[in-house]
């Protein structure tokens, strides 16, 4: 009895041992261990044997039993990690993985509200060639060559006379040039200085406006951006008209916002003065009409232009400009 069990047990072993997955070791288990396997039948016919073999055949059955039953515990285990690694193993009970949407970038987002308020106000819009013509970008717009407001633009030169554009300015030269007045246009787009910190880099984005025709004032100017910074932050938001110099602009003035942050009690973001300085613009200079061939005893009109990076960081509350190009997701996913 004993030498049969030492042999079934070194068969059963082999056939654990060779099992290629969880089914056929459930079929080597039936085999041996089930109601009617061959283990369990040996140890039911203990009871016809001699009394005095029984101990000794009981115990022996009994510690094969139980040397099977790991054996199958164990390849069973060794199965289950072999299918996980295994390419074709799905785990049903993990959580998914949610998909990550993208979303606009916030200087798109704020162009895009700039662009709708000036486009509700009648403003078409129009473009132009980010490489430029230093006509285009200086001359045009009473900026002679050495002059000193050059100095205020760092230029990236293409060559002699081509140049990464300064400003989105140059787009109303091109567009006077093609269009009688009435003209009222804005000119959204990147634009590039030769400047770095925390306040400058150098791409950003701007947004020139123009509006020609008989009968403009500097007083339909202070109108539309006044009805402009209302729409964009609220009307309690305030505008200060400033006197400047832009050569392209006769009178100029800088454009100062009440500020949103502390508003105008005095704060870090406004330098303490209670104003925030946004825009420039003015009443379109003769000598750029007349590089145009408009004439100059019939109509008049203005200008403005800002920068749509300085406009997002106040809007959200963003102290450095640098992180809007730095592509850092932790940064982006908050808008
Ligand atoms: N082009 C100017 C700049 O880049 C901004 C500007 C100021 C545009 C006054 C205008 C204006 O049209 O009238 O700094």
């Amino acid at each position: 009895m004993e030498n049969t069990l030492e042999k079934i047990c070194a068969e059963a072993l082999k056939e654990i041992e060779i099992a290629k997955n969880s089914e056929s070791l459930k079929a080597v288990s039936v085999k041996y261990l089930g109601r009617k396997g061959i283990i369990t039948q040996l140890l039911r016919s203990i009871s016809s044997l001699p009394l005095k073999e029984r101990p000794k055949a009981g115990e022996k059955a009994n510690e094969i039993k139980r040397i099977l039953e790991k054996a199958i515990k164990d390849a069973s285990h060794r199965l289950e990690s072999v299918a996980i690694e295994s390419d074709d193993f799905i785990d049903v009970s993990l959580p998914g993985r949610s998909a990550c949407p993208g979303s606009l970038h916030p200087v798109t987002q704020i162009m895009r509200q700039i662009c709708d308020i000036f486009t509700r106000m009648g403003f078409d819009i129009a473009e132009g060639p980010e490489v430029e013509s230093d006509y285009y970008n200086f001359e045009a717009l009473n900026i002679p060559k050495y002059h000193p407001a050059r100095d205020m633009q760092d230029t990236f030169y293409v060559s002699d006379n081509v140049v990464l554009r300064t400003h989105t300015s140059p787009i109303q030269v091109r567009v006077m040039e093609k269009c009688k007045p009435p003209v009222k246009i804005i000119a959204p787009g990147k634009v590039y200085r030769s400047d770095s910190d925390i306040t400058h880099t150098p791409m950003f984005h701007q947004v020139e406006g123009l509006m020609v025709g008989e009968n403009i004032s500097f007083g339909d100017l202070k109108g539309i951006l006044t009805n402009f910074v209302h729409l964009l932050f609220d009307d309690k938001t305030s505008l200060r008209f400033r006197p400047s110099f832009f050569p392209f602009t006769e009178p100029s003035a800088e454009v100062d916002i009440l500020c949103v942050m502390c508003r105008g009690k005095g704060c870090r973001i406004c330098s303490h003065t209670g104003w925030l300085e946004v825009l420039g613009s003015g009443m379109v200079h003769p000598a750029v009409f007349e590089n145009v061939g408009y004439d100059t005893s019939q109509i008049t009109g203005f200008a403005f232009g800002m920068g749509v990076e300085r406009i997002t960081m106040l809007k959200f509350g963003i102290d450095d400009i640098r992180k809007f190009f730095e592509n850092d997701y932790r940064f982006l996913r908050q808008f």
